[in-house]
C-alpha cells in the first residue's frame, strides 16, 4: 500500500496492460471489490515483480500534517505551516480550506503573482498588466518557451527529487 498519487512510468503501464503473466489483470478485478483501491493496485503489481520492484520511488511530492494519533484525512494548512510547507521542498501539498489565506500568500511570496494570473517566466513577456486605454493581453508578447530558467523554488525541488529519487524499492512489513 502507499500513497493514491503516483506517476507511473510507459512500461511498467504496459506491464499493468500486457504483462505475460496474468497477475495484473486478475489483481485489478480484485482491487475493483476493495476500498482505497489506488492506495493499493498499482503499489502490489509493482512490488510483485521482480523486473520493476526496484524501479520504484518512494515519494509523492506532497506535505501533509498528521494529528497525532493520525486521523483518516490530514489537518488542514493555514498560514502557521507556511514555513515547514516551504522548507520540507514539497512540490504538493493538503488539505487546504477553500480560499484559505495561506493560498495568497503563496501566490504573493513563492509564486510572485496574483491569484488567477499566470506564472511570470522568460516565456512570457507581459503578464497582462493595465496600460493606457485598457488591459494588455497577458502573454501577448511572447519571448522564447526553450528558456526553462528555475527560480529558488525550482532548486529547492531539484534538490528535493535527487534526494528521494535514491529511495528506492519496496519495503516489505510484516501483518499481523
Ligand atoms: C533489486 O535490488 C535488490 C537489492 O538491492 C537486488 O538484490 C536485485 O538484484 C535487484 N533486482 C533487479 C532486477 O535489479
Ligand atoms: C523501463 O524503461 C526505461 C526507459 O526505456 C528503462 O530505462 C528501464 O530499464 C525500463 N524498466 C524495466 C523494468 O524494464
Ligand atoms: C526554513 O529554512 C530556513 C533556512 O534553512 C530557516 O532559516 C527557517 O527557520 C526555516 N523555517 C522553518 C519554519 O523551519
Ligand atoms: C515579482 O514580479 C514582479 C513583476 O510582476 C517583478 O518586478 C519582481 O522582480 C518579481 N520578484 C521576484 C522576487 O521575482
Amino acid at each position: 500500500a502507499g500513497s493514491p498519487w503516483v506517476i507511473l512510468s510507459r512500461n511498467f503501464t504496459e506491464h499493468c496492460v500486457h504483462g505475460w503473466d496474468n497477475l495484473p489483470r486478475r489483481l485489478l478485478m480484485y482491487f475493483a471489490n476493495a476500498a482505497y483501491s489506488m492506495e493499493s493496485y498499482f503499489q502490489t503489481v509493482i512490488c510483485s515483480s521482480s523486473d520493476f520492484r526496484n524501479t520504484t520511488v518512494n515519494g509523492d511530492l506532497r506535505y501533509f500534517v498528521w494529528d497525532d494519533p493520525p486521523g483518516l484525512e490530514p489537518r488542514i494548512l493555514d498560514e502557521t505551516h507556511l514555513g515547514n510547507m516551504v522548507n520540507s521542498s514539497a512540490a504538493f501539498a493538503r488539505r487546504f480550506a477553500e480560499d484559505a489565506p495561506v493560498l495568497k500568500k503563496v501566490d504573493d511570496e513563492l509564486l510572485n503573482r496574483s491569484s488567477a494570473q499566470l506564472d511570470p517566466g522568460v516565456w512570457c513577456r507581459n503578464l497582462g498588466e493595465k496600460q493606457g486605454g485598457g488591459d494588455v493581453k497577458a502573454c501577448s508578447k511572447w519571448g522564447d518557451i526553450n528558456v526553462v530558467r528555475p527560480g529558488r523554488a525550482g532548486e529547492r525541488l531539484r534538490r528535493f527529487i535527487s534526494e528521494i529519487i535514491h529511495i528506492r524499492g519496496c519495503t516489505v512489513a510484516a501483518v499481523s
